[in-house]
């Protein structure tokens, strides 16, 4: 094993989901700041970044913020909360993004002028993306993209998860990344992290004034930990019930 894997595992083997947190103990609000930067840099669908890090530091705002979180300890005792949004309204914002860096990496010329290869990049960006992510009210789009897909799979391999509640899985998906990424990044910084979905969305959506599209990936609670924080010792089912060579 390497160094670096060394300090990996005792950085994966270390962090435990802390329910009570230590009030008096010296807490570096920066290394919430730092910890969603690296959060930032997890691996992310088609690079669309949809998401968003609500770092809540104020202390009425955790107070409120615990009750939508039914009051569990381990909202109530945290020192800040971290909570990681997923905007969906902001695909086009996100896939403009990604065209802008791609083309000005092709020297900002027309799209015209380039090779095939990199005029397919960018029009992944201000079309395919575009059509991938766009929603309708009742999903119709969805089930179009759906058939299109089922028809061309006669003749080729598809992705089949294009309706609007494939794509909610694909952006939830890499803001979970973020999360583990961000969680892992605290026990770095010598800290505790508890990630939480036991909230209400509808509730904590109203009260940050967010609009009805955007959902929630989860809540993180941090702070230094304590060790009647963590309720009992890890448990995982044995590793050959979940491990498999084929
Ligand atoms: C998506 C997700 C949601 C969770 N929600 C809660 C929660 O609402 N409250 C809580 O106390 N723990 C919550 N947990 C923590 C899990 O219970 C915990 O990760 C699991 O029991 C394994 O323990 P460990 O994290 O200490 O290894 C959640 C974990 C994940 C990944």
């Amino acid at each position: 094993m390497t160094e670096q894997a060394a300090i990996f595992q005792s950085i994966v083997e270390q962090r435990r989901s802390m329910r009570i947190y230590d009030a008096s103990a010296p807490f570096d609000t920066e290394a919430v700041k730092r910890s969603i930067e690296r959060a930032a840099l997890a691996p992310n669908s088609s690079n669309m970044q949809m998401w968003e890090f609500y770092h809540i530091r104020d202390a009425k705002m955790i107070a409120d913020i615990a009750v939508f979180c039914m009051s569990q300890n381990a909202a109530k005792t945290a020192r800040e909360l971290v909570i990681i949004a997923v905007p969906k309204a902001k695909y086009k914002a996100r896939a403009q993004a990604n065209f802008q860096f791609h083309h000005a990496r092709y020297g900002g010329v027309p799209v015209s002028q380039l090779d095939k290869r990199s005029q397919r990049k960018l029009r992944y960006f201000s079309h395919l993306m575009r059509l991938y992510y766009f929603q309708d009210w009742f999903g119709i789009s969805g089930y179009i993209r759906k058939c299109i897909v089922g028809i061309s799979s006669l003749w080729r391999p598809v992705v089949w998860q294009v309706s609007k509640q494939d794509l909610r899985v694909v952006c939830h998906k890499s803001a979970a990344l973020a999360a583990q990424t961000f969680m892992l990044s605290m026990t770095a910084e010598g800290y505790a992290t508890c990630p939480m979905e036991g909230f209400d969305s509808k509730k904590l959506r109203k009260y940050l004034g967010l609009p009805r599209s955007t959902e929630f990936n989860m809540i993180i609670s941090c702070g230094p930990g304590t060790k009647e924080g963590i309720y009992h010792e890890r448990f995982r089912v044995p590793f050959e019930e979940i491990y498999f060579v084929r």
